[in-house]
């Protein structure tokens, strides 16, 4: 059996993924070797998860977008790679060929040669959703610059922290970018995130929304205008070894600040390229439409690199699902034909709340394939996506992956292997789950109630799209995912496995949040919180909510009781804003006099937790608090 054919059967899945497991350096070599390498790799693996310490194809020289373009100009130079669905429905839809997207990429390839940037040089991209995005970091990835895309939804703050940390130099923006009714002024917050950044030496800024802003003399350049003087360029793609940095990408973990997820050009391609090709089993001339903005590794993996590699047709929308209605997907798929649909829960089950009626006379015949990510899908979403779109004929792929694994991990394959409500299914051929203990012992025996294994999932085997470091820190890498157990990757997520090794993924075990599939570290939000003037300290913990998936809740003890509380609350709100993002704003604060602690001054969060998920009969042992009574007080003024 061939690796790199697709899977055809759950039969055919079993006997790929023992090989995968049997001989993994064979297997990932044979799939390898289909790409375009500059010099051809003879060394497949080394690792230890101790360092950590993982090199995939390591003496291997390639670059991505070759295999992303050129690689496909004889075939398919004139078939559409980038469909462009704009914010207003009624603008025209634009679309890049092959060969147009190759030149595109070249022109700004050569913009960003002209403005200084070299090989190994960090760019940050700040973006709406729109082509030029995917240009400008494809340009990157040409010349070897490593991109690190920033969500448009963050704030001056967090862009200058991201700045600061990557020691990135140069900037691509656009003077704003349209969301449903809302511009975001998407320059000016890169003004103000600059005057904390001196050392960036060049903004390069697209116009789009025509918004008026400011340009700084020496420091911002026109987009169109640098475009102008290149014409048509000849850039050649850059020789880089497979374990070169290809991106950054910035995530929340459990503690401080967001931390920089640097994956690597060969061992992500091919992870991208073949998660992309067996989960979703792709047809020739079919569109992808993923509805993730770029920002976030979704928009990566399965938006840009993962269907260019297969040569596939992709759609990126600009605007969002309730603009000009909330019917505005299905009018996509319709205008499109979209085959492949893939998206978040927190999107189906905001679509749910305004019923079944959007769909009448609209024509989704076109979709093969549905998908989902971020976060669990719960099983009433997982039916009304299944019966309203998909109309009880197309599959649904849930796919449970993470920043840091660069590729999906644990699904089943569309139409392949079976789809089951709430369950991802069984692990991608490479993948070696392991389900573990709180001490890292594995947990075998099945619950005779539940006929569940249940335990925190960790990854005992490397493969090729998993992160290689936390960017200027390597330590960080280690503690956050290597530390926890010996010689495992440690996910921060729990699952349940059933007798046949399908995996159900009940989300973070550690103090990290999923809201409407953002991932958003309790400490963080803790930290931009005590930033405010009156703020003693403060806790915060995620409760279920009903579209959201997890909701914040924030306990907060203020030096001042005096003021009124609703004011406090929404200037909190505002310093989250100011500091993070409006996606991190707390929905429900408390003002408390005090915080359940031990007697080490440990805040319990543990109580916290129950008190706002409403479980006020099972907060559990509170006799080893330093103060107990604190925690009858927070239960009886709980919102
Ligand atoms: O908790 C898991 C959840 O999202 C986390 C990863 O978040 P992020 O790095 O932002 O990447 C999101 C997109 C890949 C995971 O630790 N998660 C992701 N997909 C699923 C999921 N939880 C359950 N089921 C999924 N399919």
């Amino acid at each position: 059996m061939k690796p790199l054919q697709r899977i055809q059967s759950l039969e055919d899945y079993q006997r790929v993924y023992d090989y995968s497991v049997s001989d993994p350096e064979a297997f990932w070599a044979e799939i390898a070797q289909s790409f375009v390498w500059q010099k051809p790799f003879t060394q497949v693996l080394q690792w230890d998860f101790d360092g950590p310490n993982v090199r995939w194809f390591e003496d291997g020289v390639l670059n991505i977008t070759e295999n992303c373009l050129d690689r496909h100009l004889p075939q398919k130079g004139n078939q559409t790679a980038i469909v462009f669905e704009p914010n207003r429905p009624e603008e025209d839809a634009r679309s890049f060929t092959y060969a147009e997207l190759h030149q595109a990429v070249m022109n700004f390839a050569q913009v960003l040669l002209n403005q200084g940037v070299k090989k190994g040089d960090r760019v940050c991209v700040y973006m709406g959703m729109v082509p030029e995005l995917a240009i400008a970091v494809l340009a990157c990835a040409r010349i070897g610059a490593i991109h690190s895309v920033v969500f448009g939804g963050f704030s001056a703050q967090s862009i200058s922290d991201r700045l600061i940390d990557a020691n990135a130099h140069f900037v691509i923006t656009q003077d704003g970018a349209f969301r449903g009714n809302k511009v975001i002024p998407l320059k000016s917050v890169i003004d103000e995130a600059l005057l904390q950044c001196d050392f960036v030496q060049k903004v390069i800024v697209l116009t789009h929304t025509k918004t008026s802003i400011s340009m700084l003399k020496d420091r911002d350049v026109w987009w169109e205008v640098e475009i102008e003087k290149v014409g048509q360029a000849h850039v050649a793609p850059a020789p880089m070894n497979a374990e070169d940095p290809l991106f950054i990408l910035y995530t929340s973990g459990s503690t401080g600040k967001p931390k920089g997820v640097v994956h690597t050009c060969g061992g992500y391609m091919v992870w991208a390229n073949y998660t992309f090709e067996q989960v979703f089993q792709y047809q020739e001339g079919e569109l992808h439409f993923c509805t993730a903005d770029i920002g976030w590794i979704t928009g990566h993996s399965y938006i840009v690199y993962g269907p260019l590699l297969a040569g596939a047709k992709t759609l990126m929308f600009e605007g969002i699902p309730t603009f000009p209605d909330h019917g505005r997907f299905w009018d996509i798929v319709e205008k499109h034909k979209v085959n492949i649909l893939y998206t978040a829960p927190t999107a189906i089950r905001s679509l749910m709340g305004f019923g079944t009626d959007v769909f009448q006379g609209k024509d989704l015949s076109s979709l093969r394939v549905l998908g989902t990510v971020g976060e669990p899908i719960n099983e009433e979403a997982w039916h009304w996506y299944h019966v309203n779109v998909g109309k009880s004929r197309c599959p649904i792929v849930d796919t449970w992956w993470q920043t840091e694994t660069g590729g999906i991990m644990i699904s089943n394959l569309a139409g392949v292997t079976p789809d089951r409500p709430a369950w991802a299914t069984l692990p991608l051929p490479g993948i070696q789950p392991i389900l573990v203990d709180e001490h890292g012992n594995e947990n075998h025996e099945i619950n005779p109630e539940t006929g569940f294994v249940h335990g925190n999932l960790c990854v005992k085997f490397p493969w090729p799209g998993m992160l290689r470091t936390t960017y200027g820190d390597h330590s960080r890498c280690y503690t956050n995912y290597f530390a926890t157990y010996k010689n495992l990757y440690f996910t921060g997520d729990g699952a349940y496995r059933d007798a046949a090794g399908n995996y159900r993924i009940t989300g973070r075990v550690d103090d990290v949040l999923n809201v409407s599939g953002h991932r958003i570290g309790t400490a963080e939000v803790e930290n931009a919180i005590n930033r405010h003037l009156g703020v003693v300290e403060s806790a915060v913990v995620g409760y279920p909510h009903d579209i959201k998936g997890q909701a914040i809740y924030a306990f907060v003890v203020c030096s001042d009781h005096t003021h009124e509380s609703e004011m406090i609350r929404r200037d909190i709100n505002e310093t989250i804003t100011k500091l993070i993002g409006a996606i991190a704003k707390a929905d429900k604060i408390q003002i408390v006099k005090g915080l359940p602690k031990t007697r080490s001054g440990k805040i319990m969060r543990r109580i916290l937790r129950k008190i706002a998920e409403g479980e006020l009969d099972h907060l559990g042992d509170t006799s080893t608090l330093l103060d107990p009574s604190v925690v009858d007080e927070i239960c009886t003024e709980r919102l």
